[in-house]
């Protein structure tokens, strides 16, 4: 078995994650959380929540998870959301066409290559079908969009979607939120909850899932003013992998300094450098290891329809990368969109210190020439004739003037067209912000941090397991074990301190020693309290790791394991 296969059956015998619906055969691509998983999944979300909404100083908000087709009409998932299917004319099983390339030959970025080429691969390698071996040669390959449809009220005549990020979520608010935020830039807001994408071929466990959770981060900033703290990281180390290194024949990630990585044009956006910056400090924080992480910069053809720039953190799992959390500079993509589909205003008015006088081109038609004209166009060619004078005025030199409208073209004499240039006195400017998103997959972090905390020991000569979690995020803090009846109820009454003081608490009052410290630290409980009787008035606190154990002052206890949790102080400083 390999670390990753041995993990995924430790957390479903221990109550960490399993495939929902096993009563009903199990659908793929659905997992349940176990009491184990719920708990973690909760810690590292607090962990996002502490580092990304609070030390950031942005706020939250708690969108719904179906939206209209118009948002996503918008948003460009309706037309470029696709994933590339190909079919088995044997079993009828349906695969993602550029993992089957990528599965079988030496490409990793097949999904940045058009379908047509795809095919190509398929039939050059052979190519067959990963559940039963048929010839995949010759099969088309087609577009197929990710996202679950509904139906929003009866009927089919209103379609809604379940939402592929929370981001969208936060963009189709900005009119309201941006209120909040006092019209100020730059400001950022966070969601963590669902998403959903009707992925082709789940796999990798909970890696790739059609249901799972994102914490994301969207900051709106003004691209010309606005910078990051990037003092705050510039001594950051993290290993970097740019598209030239990944270009490069023997190319390979370079751990550096983010100071030097932007100072080398290395991450070229200033915001990217900074949140790869924070987001190494976290995923170390919440126990990825950093042996096994990088951040890989995506190729041209592999970025998002929104992305201008976009970063990746990985973790290596086995000898696989998974992908982390992307890093993405969306530009004013999304706000611009919803702008031109909706009927409200996602700019902000930027004040200038001091008030500007420019020059302003503006257009008066003449309507009693333009309506007999054009008629029920003639609204939208005025329309166009001031947009046209907002963006050349030199269309306006010659004795007609040229506008489209919904790919037609209006021809206007120019003296019909009131053309002026103007001087005005302005006190600022509307501006659509630009959006720098950290985007986390919480599911695939939690993973991460389950497979970098699995280890296999030894201790008096038997075999062990453990899983060497961080407290802030283990999901049982202290395992409080009484050695007989007489100390019961001190055991019980202690267990329910820790519980009255926030830490997570198993009592376990059977079998031996050694089995109770067993379960523990297959669950991943760094710390385990033992009652005695002797001597009176103290208990054994053991840590998981190096299974040292100390004698502490019962009337202790709350103070010293709330400080461990913490890491206020350290199981050495006992
Ligand atoms: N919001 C980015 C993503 O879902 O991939």
């Amino acid at each position: 078995m390999t670390d990753a296969e041995k993990v995924v059956e430790l957390a479903k015998r221990r109550g960490y994650f399993f495939q929902s619906t096993g009563a009903y055969g199990g659908v793929a691509g659905f997992y349940t959380f176990g009491p184990q998983g719920a708990a973690l999944k909760q810690n590292v979300e607090d962990a996002w929540r502490d580092r990304f909404t609070i030390k950031e100083g942005n706020f939250e908000i708690d969108a719904p998870t179906i939206a209209p087709e118009a948002v996503f009409e918008a948003s460009g998932h309706l037309d470029g959301f696709d994933d590339m299917l190909v079919e088995c004319p044997e079993c009828g099983e349906s695969h993602r066409a550029d993992h089957v390339v990528e599965d079988a030959t030496d490409i990793e970025d097949a999904e940045s290559y058009p379908i047509p080429e795809v095919e190509e691969l398929i039939a050059e390698y052979e190519l067959v079908c990963p559940s039963c071996g048929a010839g995949l040669a010759g099969q088309a390959v087609t577009e197929f969009n990710l996202m679950f449809q509904t139906n929003i009220g009866p009927g089919s005549s209103q379609p809604g979607y379940l939402r592929p990020e929370t981001a969208q979520g936060i963009f189709v608010e900005f009119p309201q939120l941006k209120e909040y935020a006092r019209n100020t830039l730059p400001f950022g807001v966070t969601q963590i909850g669902r998403a959903y994408r009707n992925e082709i071929s789940p796999r990798k466990s909970i890696v790739r899932v059609r249901e799972f959770t994102q914490a994301e981060l969207e900051l709106f900033v003004d691209p010309e003013e606005d910078e990051p703290d990037l003092e705050a990281v510039a001594d950051v180390e993290a290993p970097l992998y740019s598209a030239e290194m990944q270009d490069a024949p023997d190319g390979e990630a370079t751990t550096m300094r983010i100071g030097d990585a932007v100072e080398e044009g290395i991450i070229a956006n200033d915001w990217v450098a900074y949140y790869l910056g924070r987001a190494k400090e976290w995923y170390e924080r919440v126990g990825v290891d950093m042996d096994r992480f990088r951040f890989r910069q995506h190729l041209a053809g592999e970025r998002a329809h929104y992305a201008a720039d976009c970063w990746d953190a990985e973790g290596l799992i086995d000898d696989d990368w998974i992908e982390l959390a992307g890093f993405a500079y969306r530009s004013d993509y999304d706000l611009s969109k919803h702008a031109e589909y909706s009927n409200e205003d996602f700019t902000i008015f930027k004040q200038y210190d001091e008030p500007r006088t420019v020059e302003r081109a503006t257009v008066d038609p003449d309507m009693s020439y333009l309506g007999p004209e054009f008629g029920g166009a003639a609204a939208d060619v005025a329309d166009a004739l001031q947009t046209l004078a907002e963006r050349d005025r030199t269309a306006f030199d010659g004795d007609t003037v040229a506008v489209e409208v919904d790919g037609e073209t209006y021809e206007i004499p120019t003296e019909k067209v009131g053309f002026s240039v103007d001087e005005v006195t302005e006190s600022g400017e509307h501006i659509t912000p630009h959006v720098v998103e950290p985007s986390f997959g919480v599911g695939r972090a939690l993973y991460t941090v389950v497979h970098h905390a699995y280890r296999e020991d030894e201790v008096a000569g038997e075999k062990r397991t453990y899983l060497a979690l961080e407290p802030e995020v283990a999901p049982t803090v202290v395992g409080v074990f009484p050695m007989g009846d007489d100390v019961a109820e001190v055991a019980q009454q202690t267990a329910q301190e820790l519980r009255e003081a926030g830490l997570s608490v198993t009592y376990d009052d059977s079998g031996s020693i050694g089995r109770r410290y067993r379960r523990q630290d297959e669950v991943g409980t760094p710390f385990c309290v033992t009652f005695d009787a002797d001597p009176e008035g103290t208990a054994t606190i053991r840590e998981r790791d190096s299974t040292d154990q100390v004698r502490v002052d019962v009337d202790e206890l709350v103070d010293v394991l709330t400080d461990l949790r913490t890491g206020d102080r350290t199981f050495d400083d006992l």
